[in-house]
């Protein structure tokens, strides 16, 4: 009993602590004190791991289809990037800075998250964690 009770101290807010002493506060209990914004979407684990086979041919990929193009596969946590007609380029789009995904744009072989504006080379080992990749008969395999 008394280590619940001593769990309970430890783990509740301040606010609720004072609340249950008598003292009003109109203060949330919050562990997230650094997020002012909560539409980010911070880095979490690939939804998947293993190899993912792309079929470049789908509509969906229309941005990779010619040299120079690039997406943010949102569903899969890959900036893909294509170099020439059969080199492509994966990376995770979680910043490298606060992991941050989804605030980038792509301009002169040039990442830019624009959460904080650090920017980030197409190369593997520019910064973003790169993954391998092949292409055979229209499929962009990812490992990772
Ligand atoms: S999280 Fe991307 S620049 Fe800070």
């Amino acid at each position: 009993m008394k280590s619940k009770r001593r769990l309970f101290l430890k783990n509740a807010c301040a606010p609720v602590l004072f609340s249950i002493m008598g003292i009003p506060l109109i203060e949330a209990c919050s562990k997230n004190e650094d997020s002012s914004d909560n539409s980010l979407d911070f880095a979490s684990p690939p939804s998947s791991s293993g190899p993912i086979e792309i079929d470049i041919g789908s509509s969906k990929f229309n941005a990779i289809r010619s040299i120079g193009g690039w997406m943010n596969y949102t569903e899969e946590n890959l900036l893909l990037i294509r170099i020439t007609e059969n080199d492509f380029r994966a990376f995770d789009n979680a910043c490298p800075h606060q992991g941050v995904r989804n605030k980038w744009s792509y301009e002169e072989n040039t990442f830019t998250c624009s959460q904080h504006g650090n920017s980030f080379s197409n190369e593997c080992g520019g910064g973003l964690k790169c993954y391998e990749t092949t292409f055979k008969d229209n499929i962009l395999t990812v490992t990772r």
